[in-house]
């Protein structure tokens, strides 16, 4: 298979992982577990896609590898490996918020975000409807629609950004926010990080910073901020990774690194 058609093999899935979890949704959620911190949930029907999806993928391309974020990882022979969030933005999803997404990336070489190829990517959010698709050299799209990354006006960016699960890193987080925000005419987080990158690419949002991500919640996002002519990396000389994640057109990214190490320079976040 070629890179155009992972993407309709991620898209194909997405679109039927997208529909169950929706349909769960509105039979209602139970929290199943808490993971790495009393925040940080999973509920019945983020196992249950992640396991549609990695069932579909394994009868598809037996010999690649997967990495989920619910049900761990597996090296495979090909050199690929499918980078998956069944659902981002679970804490929207059980508390009935319709933003939330479908995240599935594949990626070539090692399934390590800093030498990671990625090769093609879907974002679907089931309730908006709205599917995000990109391959290696092939853009980035909103259905149809070829997305480009925009530019921030006068009044300044409008940036969105996160918050870890982990309450002992939001004050370096809020310390981050106060850093970046004469650059903002204003802050959104909205909760699911594959929306956030997606919506660079489309130039819905100007900018994105959050620290603290996970390979599966900025693999396919990535992916289409780079096709839509933006740039995504973690701090200087790094991959988007646990340490940081920086999106935006290239002017903008400069001026958010910036401050994001001056702040870490200066011994704070
Ligand atoms: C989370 C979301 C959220 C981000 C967190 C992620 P999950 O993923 O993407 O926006 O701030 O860092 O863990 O837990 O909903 O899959
Ligand atoms: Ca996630």
């Amino acid at each position: 298979m070629d890179a155009r058609e992972l993407r309709d093999l991620a898209v194909d899935i997405a679109k039927e992982a997208g529909a169950l979890a929706r349909r769960r949704r509105s039979e209602g959620v139970a929290i199943a577990a808490t993971k790495s911190a009393l925040a940080d949930i999973v509920t019945e029907a983020d196992r249950e896609v992640e396991l549609l999806i990695r069932a579909r993928l394994g009868d598809a391309r037996p010999d690649d590898g997967f990495l989920g974020e619910e049900s761990g990882a597996e090296r495979g022979a090909s050199g690929l490996t499918w980078v998956v969030d069944p659902i981002d933005g679970t804490v929207n999803y059980a508390y009935g918020i319709p933003h939330y997404a479908v995240s599935i990336a594949v990626v070539e070489g090692e399934p390590e975000p800093q030498t990671w190829d990625a090769v093609a990517a879907a974002v679907f959010a089931p309730t908006e409807d709205e599917l995000f698709t990109a391959y290696r050299g092939g853009g980035a799209w909103l259905g149809d629609a070829r997305l480009a990354v925009g530019e921030p006006g006068d009044a300044g960016a409008l940036i969105a950004t996160g918050f870890g699960y982990d309450p002992a890193t939001h004050a370096g987080d809020l310390e981050r926010v106060a850093q970046i925000m004469p650059l903002a005419r204003d802050i959104r987080r909205a909760g699911a990080a594959s929306l956030d990158l997606a919506y660079v690419a489309a130039g819905r949002l100007d900018g994105y910073v959050e620290r603290g991500l996970q390979p599966w919640d900025h693999a396919a996002g990535a992916l289409l901020v780079r096709e839509a002519g933006g740039v995504v990396t973690g701090m200087p000389g790094q991959q988007p990774d646990r340490p940081m994640t920086i999106a935006a057109s290239p002017s903008l990214h400069a001026a958010l690194q910036e401050r994001v190490v001056l702040l870490a320079e200066n011994g704070s976040a």
